[in-house]
C-alpha cells in the first residue's frame, strides 16, 4: 500500500453548489470524479458566516458513497462532535485556534473510528500543531483566512506546507496535507509541489462550466 498522501484527491466543496438541489449537486461532483467532498461547518462566532450543521450531513451521507470530509469551523468542537460523528463523517477536522482540548478532541475522534484532521489557520505557526501531529491522518493548511468561498489564495502558506511536509517525513509520519481555499488550477501546482496532496475547491468546481474537466485540471496541476 503507497503512503496515503502519495496520491491527490480533489474535494469539491459543497458550500459553493446550488444548495437548493444538494442531492444532484453532490451527485455531479462523484459523477465529475470527485473522491472526497468537502463539508464546511461554521457556526457564526469561529468565522463570521453560517452554513449547516449534522442534519445536512445525515442526508448528504444517505445519498453517497462519497468520502465525506467535514471541516468544523465552529468554536465547540468538542461539544458537537458526537453528532457529527452520528451523522456519518468519514473525517473530521478540528480548528486547532477553537476553544477545545486539541488532543483530547483529536483522540476521541479516532476512538469513534472516524480519521482524525487538524486545521491550522493562515496566521497559527506550524509549531502550534507539533505536539498533535502524530495524532493525525490530515493536517488541514487553510490558504484563506476561513468563513467564505470565493477568496483569493494566500501564497506565504506554501513555506508551512513545505515545513508540514518535511516534518512528515523526518518523523516517518504519514499524514495527508490538505489545502483550502483558493484553489484553482493555478495555485494546486505550487501547493502539490510543496507537498499538499488534498485539494480542497469550491468555486474552481462547482463554479466551473464543466466540472469533470475542472477536476481533471485539478488532478493534473
Ligand atoms: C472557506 C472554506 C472553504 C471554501 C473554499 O472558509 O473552508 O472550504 O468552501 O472555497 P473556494 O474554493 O471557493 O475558495
Ligand atoms: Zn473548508
Amino acid at each position: 500500500m503507497p503512503r496515503p498522501y502519495t496520491y491527490r484527491l480533489i474535494a469539491p466543496s459543497l458550500l459553493a453548489a446550488d444548495l437548493a438541489k444538494i442531492g444532484e449537486e453532490v451527485a455531479r461532483a462523484e459523477l465529475a470524479g470527485a473522491d472526497w467532498m468537502h463539508l464546511d461547518v461554521m457556526d457564526g462566532q469561529f468565522v463570521d458566516n453560517l452554513t449547516f450543521g449534522p442534519p445536512l450531513i445525515q442526508c448528504v451521507r444517505a445519498s453517497t458513497g462519497l468520502f465525506l470530509d467535514v471541516h468544523l469551523m465552529i468554536c465547540r468542537p468538542d461539544h458537537y462532535l458526537q453528532r457529527f460523528i452520528a451523522a456519518g463523517a468519514d473525517l473530521i477536522t478540528v480548528h486547532l485556534e477553537a476553544s477545545h482540548d486539541v488532543g483530547q478532541t483529536l483522540q476521541r475522534i479516532r476512538q469513534a473510528g472516524r480519521q482524525v484532521g487538524l486545521a491550522l489557520n493562515p496566521a497559527t505557526s506550524l509549531e502550534a500543531a507539533l505536539p498533535f501531529l502524530d495524532q493525525i491522518d490530515l493536517l488541514l493548511c487553510m490558504t484563506v483566512v476561513p468563513g467564505f468561498g470565493g477568496q483569493a489564495f494566500m501564497p506565504d502558506v506554501l513555506e508551512k506546507i513545505q515545513a508540514a511536509a518535511a516534518i512528515r517525513a523526518a518523523r516517518g509520519l504519514g499524514y495527508h496535507i490538505e489545502v483550502d481555499g483558493g484553489i484553482d488550477c493555478v495555485t494546486a501546482g505550487p501547493c502539490a509541489a510543496a507537498g499538499a496532496n488534498v485539494l480542497v475547491a469550491g468555486s474552481a468546481t462547482y463554479g466551473a462550466p464543466d466540472m469533470a474537466r475542472a477536476i481533471a485540471q485539478l488532478r493534473h496541476a
